[in-house]
């Protein structure tokens, strides 16, 4: 996610506004820059990749000691590749106004249309040049520059959280928010806006929550909070930041982990901007336009990246009817017998974009003439740029090694694959498409409700079973690909020795392991599988192994531990389950105090062999 920060006040502006993005570096960006008027004109800087570049252009821009407001930005590409050209902030096309905008306008392909028609020119792909100069065109004709900012921001569709100044009004500063975070921070004699309390928190603990839909303008001595659909007064409590800075940084959580277990629900909203007909009925990948429905389809990737694929298998073929091959990226790089041809389309998937075995396949299966689609999370990466065409999870930076809201994203976007691939095929109908995307849209209220609860449960059973040194993790049908991925977490975060398999295999050796001193975490959910999951369930529990069985509301299982959550119908649910495997590994991680966000020997991204 991008970082802004915003300041009025009585210090030289910039320093602060570039310490303030320092103070951001840890969210992850490839661009920044820098926005403030002297002399009665915007002047912006802008530098593609770190801060120390933009300090050097700034440098060379000559003095700006007295300036007192300004504004800056660090962006995390989510369209538009990481270049200058694309770096916030964006100025209008008559210079008066400059913004950054945190957040993705799904409708800024119809709102540019409309202003090139008016004369309007654009130097970036970025929706957050549409959006000052939609502000600039309203101006026009509203008021003022408020009602004009207003009046734009209703226009808009999607996410933002944004800073506007204009030249005519050196002092002041205008921003707003909607399903993006911003912050105001309340100072003597100056005030912040930020993405995040970090970036302000040397100068002041006393902030405003804006919520979403409302705007706020502010000056070095005062402030006001308006709703953005009538410009009427808000009124917050100034809060006070008790954090340290580490603390903020994690959003007040422990870890980023567990900050990013949280952004869970946000991601998958996030995932769905822009991809979703305005009837809900259908799926919008323009990616894939141009690539036919695949006749086969190779997935290819590695760890957690993996799980995802062998998850997303299930929904390719029933929702999509297309056959699917996966393979972990460093079996498939190096196996002879590969037959790839024109009529086959190799899927890589991969977070961090970088992953050297992961990119190895995708550049073999272009050698072999097949279509490569990448699907990851870092605009711009290695494999984003390599392969024919890719898709972004859009999930923000993942700070943590141990991949949580990544594979969720991943997840995301291969139903969103399975139903759009379905809907061109012709074989997943109108009705089919309307519940499967109500469904997804029902998902973040539903997580979001649950993880308070989860995360409860999870750290009772942590405490209960953190001093086992091996365990089992089981699974069936879609279940299985988290029961690898449960495993996985648990290994690589708690060091305990942790078996993921397809519970039916239990029989032909692995139970041979079990006894008393190896307990199984079994994933039985309320599906057609549950019978046959409970009756492997009863083998384990037959050796004097202890369970833990992940289970919905209603089902006849027992155990030593039952943890119900609620139930939804089909491969869906796995976005219950996953966060309920990645918090139980995260507290027995935790408990025995091993290191969360950094585990020994793990890498974030494995750019070696
Ligand atoms: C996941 O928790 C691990 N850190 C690891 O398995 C990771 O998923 C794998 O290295 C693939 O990374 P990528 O998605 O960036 O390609």
């Amino acid at each position: 996610m991008c970082g802004i920060i915003g300041y009025a006040g009585h210090r030289p502006a910039v320093p602060v506004v570039v310490e303030g993005l320092r103070r951001l570096e840890y969210r992850g960006y490839d661009s920044a820059g820098i926005g403030f008027c002297r002399s009665g004109e915007l002047h912006i800087v802008r530098a593609e990749g770190k801060l120390g570049n933009l300090e050097e252009k700034l440098a060379k821009a000559g003095p700006a000691v007295t300036v007192t407001c300004a504004m800056g930005h660090t962006r995390w590409a989510t369209h538009g590749a990481p270049e200058e050209r694309n770096a916030h902030p964006h100025a209008s096309n008559d210079g008066s106004l400059a913004i950054v905008h945190n957040g993705i306008i799904e409708n800024y392909q119809e709102i540019k249309a409309d202003l090139a028609a008016r004369g309007y020119v654009f130097r970036s792909d970025t929706d957050t040049e549409v959006l000052v100069n939609l502000i600039a065109e309203r101006r026009k004709s509203e008021p003022d520059l408020l009602h004009a900012f207003a009046a734009a921001l209703r226009e808009a569709h999607g996410a933002y959280a944004v800073c506007l100044f204009d030249r005519d009004e050196p002092d002041t500063m205008y921003a707003a928010r909607m399903a993006a975070p911003l912050i105001f921070g309340v100072g003597t004699g100056e005030n912040f806006v930020a993405s995040d309390i970090p970036a302000f928190l040397p100068y002041t603990r006393k902030v405003v929550f804006l919520e979403d839909g409302e705007i706020v303008r502010a000056d070095a001595n005062s402030y006001a909070v308006m709703r953005t659909s009538d410009l009427t007064p808000v009124t917050h409590e100034v809060k006070t930041i008790q954090w340290d800075m580490q603390a903020a940084q994690k959003g007040g959580y422990r870890h980023f982990m567990l900050k990013e277990i949280f952004e869970q629900p946000r991601v998958i909203t996030d995932a769905l901007t822009g991809r979703l007909s305005a009837a809900r009925d259908a799926v919008l990948l323009k990616e894939l336009d141009a690539l036919p429905v695949p006749k086969r389809l190779h997935i290819v990737a590695c760890g957690t990246s993996y799980h995802s694929g062998l998850w997303g298998r299930h929904l390719l073929e029933n929702w999509a009817h297309v056959p699917v091959q996966i393979e972990i990226a460093s079996e498939f790089r190096y196996r002879e017998s590969l037959m790839l041809g024109p009529d086959d389309m190799v899927l890589v998937i991969s977070q961090s974009g970088e992953t050297a075995d992961t990119l190895a396949a995708l550049r073999i299966a272009a050698e072999h003439g097949a279509q490569t689609l990448g699907l990851c999370n870092v605009v711009g990466s290695s494999i984003a740029r390599e392969a024919s065409a890719v898709l972004y999870t859009q999930a923000g930076p993942e700070i943590s090694v141990a991949s949580t809201k990544a594979m969720t994203s991943q997840m995301l976007m291969l139903t969103l694959m399975a139903i759009y691939w379905g809907q061109r095929a012709g074989v997943l109908s109108a009705e089919g498409r309307r519940e499967r995307i109500a469904q997804l849209l029902a998902l973040p209220a539903q997580l979001e409700a649950q993880l308070p609860s989860m995360h409860e449960q999870a750290r009772m059973l942590s405490r209960k079973y953190a001093q086992a040194r091996n365990f089992f993790y089981l699974g069936r049908g879609h279940c299985y690909p988290l029961a690898l991925e449960g495993a996985l977490k648990l290994k690589e975060l708690s060091y305990i020795h942790a078996e993921g398999y397809a519970a039916g295999e239990m029989k032909h050796g692995p139970i041979a392991l079990v006894d008393q001193t190896f307990p199984t975490f079994a994933i039985a959910l309320d599906d057609a599988l549950f019978p046959k999951i409970r009756s492997n369930i009863l083998e384990v529990q037959a050796r004097q192994g202890h369970v833990i069985a992940l289970t919905n509301p209603g089902m006849d299982i027992a155990v030593d531990n039952v943890w119900r959550i609620p139930a939804i119908s089909g491969p869906l649910s796995a976005f219950l389950v996953l966060p309920c495997l990645q918090l139980f590994s995260y507290e027995t991680a935790d408990y025995l105090g091993k290191d969360v966000d950094q585990p020994r020997n793990l890498a974030k991204s494995v750019t070696v062999e």
